[in-house]
C-alpha cells in the first residue's frame, strides 16, 4: 500500500471527525478556519471560530464589516496581521472574484494571508485539488517518515521536501482521497507523529518509516537556524479619569498589535511620567509586571495606575476616553484585556 492509502485508511478510523470546521467544503468556512489554526492551537481556536462564524456567516459580510469589529472579535487570539489580512482577502474576493474564492491553490496564494500551505489546504478540502500542504507538523511527519535529514533552514532543501510532499500525494479518487489524507497529515502531526514523545506504534507508517527505523525520531526535522528569542520591556499608562473612563490610543502600523487600541506605551519609566503633569505623579501607582511571550521575544509589561481630570491628560491624536461599556468592545491586546476585566469585572 502506498504512503498516501495509509494515511487515508488510518484517517477514516483514527482521525479526528468532530472538529466544527469539518464536515463542510465551503471554502469561506475552511479559510477562516485554517487562517485561525495558523500558529494556533485547535483548543484555543473553536471559540473564536463558532463567534466569527455567528457575527460573519459568509464572505460578503465580513468584506463588508468594519475592521475595527474584526479586531475586536480576534481579541485575544494574537498575531494581529490575520485579522488585517482577513478583513483584506474577504474584499479581494468580493472585488476580484466576484464573491467566490478561487478553486486552485494557485489562484488562492495570490490573496492576502494565504501562503503556499494553506492555500492547498483549502483547495484540497474544498475542491479535491492534488495540492501538497507543509505546515511545520507536516515538516516533522514527512521528514521522519523519509529520513530527509537537509537543513530545512536553507530555501533549497524546504523546496526539496515540497517536492517530495507532492510526489507522495494520492493519486487517484481525488475528491475523495485528498480531503481525507490532507486531514490525516495534520492528525498525525498532532496527535502521534509529536515533537516530543512521538506515538510510533499508533502510527500506520511505522513499518516504512526511516526516523523510526534509525531510532531517533526526534532528530527530525533538522533545522540549524533557531528563533534566537529576545526581551523587551514596555511601560504602560493606565489613566483613568473622574468617571472612571480609561485613556486608549490605536497603536501605529506597522509594529506590535498594530491597531489596536491600548494603553499609552512608553519605552521606560522616566517617558512615562513625563506623560503626566506634574501635580499628578504622585499618584502613580505601578502595577504587577507580568510577562506576554510574542512569537520572537518576551513582553516585560509595568503598567502605571494614574487617576486625573480628563483635561489634564494632554496626548496626540488618535486617542479617547473609553467607558467601560465601551472599551470591552474595541479590538484590545490580550494582555490590555486582562488588565482591564481584573479591576473592572464585566
Ligand atoms: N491545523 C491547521 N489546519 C487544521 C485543520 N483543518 N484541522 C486541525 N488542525 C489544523
Amino acid at each position: 500500500m502506498s504512503f498516501s492509502e495509509q494515511v487515508v485508511r488510518w484517517q477514516r478510523v483514527h482521525g479526528r471527525h468532530d472538529l466544527p470546521w469539518q464536515g463542510t467544503r465551503d471554502p469561506y468556512k475552511v479559510w477562516l478556519s485554517e487562517i485561525m489554526l495558523q500558529q494556533t492551537q485547535v483548543s484555543a481556536v473553536r471559540d473564536y471560530y463558532q463567534r466569527f462564524l455567528q457575527r460573519f456567516p459568509d464572505v460578503a459580510s465580513l468584506a463588508d464589516a468594519e475592521l475595527d469589529e474584526i479586531l475586536a472579535l480576534w481579541s485575544g487570539l494574537g498575531y494581529y496581521s490575520r485579522a488585517r489580512n482577513l478583513h483584506r482577502c474577504a474584499q479581494e474576493v468580493r472585488d476580484r472574484f466576484d464573491g467566490n474564492f478561487p478553486q486552485t491553490a494557485t489562484l488562492l496564494q495570490t490573496l492576502p494571508g494565504i501562503g503556499r500551505s494553506t492555500a492547498s489546504a483549502i483547495s484540497s478540502f474544498c475542491f479535491g485539488e492534488r495540492a501538497a500542504i507543509l505546515d511545520g507538523n507536516v515538516k516533522r511527519v514527512l521528514s521522519r517518515a523519509l529520513g530527509f535529514s537537509a537543513d530545512l533552514s536553507t530555501a533549497s532543501n524546504e523546496r526539496a521536501l515540497w517536492r517530495l510532499a507532492e510526489e507522495l500525494l494520492p493519486g487517484d479518487r481525488l475528491e475523495e482521497n485528498m480531503p481525507r489524507y490532507t486531514q490525516g497529515l495534520m492528525d498525525l502531526g498532532a496527535t502521534v507523529c509529536v515533537a516530543r514523545n512521538p506515538v510510533c506504534n499508533a502510527c500506520p507508517i511505522s513499518v516504512s518509516c526511516v526516523g523510526r527505523r534509525e531510532g531517533t525520531p526526534h532528530a527530525y526535522p533538522v533545522k540549524t537556524r533557531k528563533l534566537k528569542r529576545s526581551a523587551e520591556s514596555l511601560w504602560f499608562l493606565w489613566a483613568q479619569n473622574a468617571d472612571s473612563e480609561i485613556w486608549l490610543e490605536r497603536r501605529p502600523t506597522p509594529g506590535v498589535w498594530a491597531g489596536l487600541f491600548c494603553f499609552p506605551v512608553f519605552p521606560c519609566q522616566d517617558t512615562l511620567g513625563a506623560a503626566v503633569p506634574a501635580r499628578y505623579q504622585s499618584g502613580l501607582q505601578s502595577m504587577p509586571v507580568s510577562v506576554h511571550p510574542l512569537t520572537h521575544k518576551d513582553l516585560h509589561l509595568h503598567p502605571f495606575k494614574v487617576t486625573l481630570p480628563a483635561a489634564a491628560l494632554i496626548r496626540g491624536g488618535g486617542g479617547a476616553w473609553f467607558s467601560s461599556e465601551q472599551w470591552p468592545k474595541l479590538g484590545l491586546p490580550a494582555p490590555v484585556r486582562k488588565l482591564l476585566l481584573a479591576s473592572h469585572p464585566v
